[in-house]
């Protein structure tokens, strides 16, 4: 399975989860890589490259609206045509196996969405929907290329946004306050794919931590968070989650 867990661990991990616990997941750009949508933060991660002060800040935005969209326009080129991988697919089917199950995501690419997900927190919104910047109304738009840059909204005329968090940027009180309390109440929360430095999503696992949880960490490399995981995956989502259905699946039928 996994040189860094016993098969002996492994199991207790598995009963556990079939064990009809309250499970939380939080994702973060990892589990995406292997649908070939960037990190940030990795090897040809996406701060490597930009300087996230340009482009993912309200200032910028303010500063210059058409390249803050020419950045996100791009960032649309590149989810557009990439599928769920195994990992997302793996996570829709346990929403549907286990009777508590919730998903947490920092991401904004709405692979989950596609792979079937429906119970889904985007802590960071979602590039798929724009806010008008006067209104405040959100709304769906998934023009690959816009139309218009920077895009207008349609009732007001106002400059529309992309509906994600910018750093600097608090995250929506009611959504927060839904994560909150899904990481302290849950018993097992699975922490993917995330370099778990970014707040407040990377508060999260420590909250379930401290509430009596258990940490599943899959990840290629250690984090911060690993000295407080009770399991330790390392390797790739669109691996492991799979390998471990389908134990779940014996142990389930
Ligand atoms: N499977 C699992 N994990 C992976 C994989 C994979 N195939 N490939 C890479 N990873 C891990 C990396 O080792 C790294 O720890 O995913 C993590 C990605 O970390 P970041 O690039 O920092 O992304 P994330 O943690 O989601 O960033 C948090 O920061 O830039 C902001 O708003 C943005 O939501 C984002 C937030």
């Amino acid at each position: 399975m996994n040189e860094t867990i016993s098969e002996e661990e492994f199991k207790k991990l598995i009963e556990l989860l079939c064990q009809k616990s309250r499970i939380a997941v939080l994702t973060g750009a990892g589990i995406s890589a292997e649908s070939g949508i960037p990190t940030f933060r990795g090897e040809d991660g996406l701060w490597k490259t930009y300087r996230a002060e340009d482009l993912a800040t309200a200032s910028a935005f303010s500063r210059d609206p058409k390249l803050v969209w020419e950045w996100y326009n791009w960032r649309r080129g590149i989810i557009a045509p990439v599928n769920p991988n195994p990992g997302h697919k793996v996570l829709a089917r346990w929403e549907k196996i286990f009777p508590d199950f919730s998903l947490i995501t920092q991401n904004i690419d709405g692979l989950h969405h596609k792979a079937g997900s429906e119970k889904i927190i985007e802590l960071h919104g979602n590039i798929w929907k724009v806010r008008c910047s006067k209104e405040g109304t959100i709304t769906d738009n998934h023009d690959f290329p816009l139309k218009e840059l920077p895009p207008h909204c349609p009732s007001c005329g106002a400059l529309l946004r992309p509906h994600v968090v910018w750093f600097g940027e608090s995250l929506d009180h009611e959504i927060l306050q839904k994560a909150y309390l899904l990481s302290s109440t849950c018993q097992i929360m699975f922490v993917i794919g995330t370099s778990a430095v970014v707040q407040p999503a990377a508060s999260l696992p420590l909250m379930a931590a401290e509430a009596g949880a258990k940490i599943v960490e899959i990840n290629p490399d250690p984090t911060p968070l690993t000295p407080y995981s009770d399991f330790s995956f390392r390797g790739k989502a669109g691996e492991i989650l799979p390998s471990m259905d389908k134990f779940i699946d014996r142990n389930l039928s």
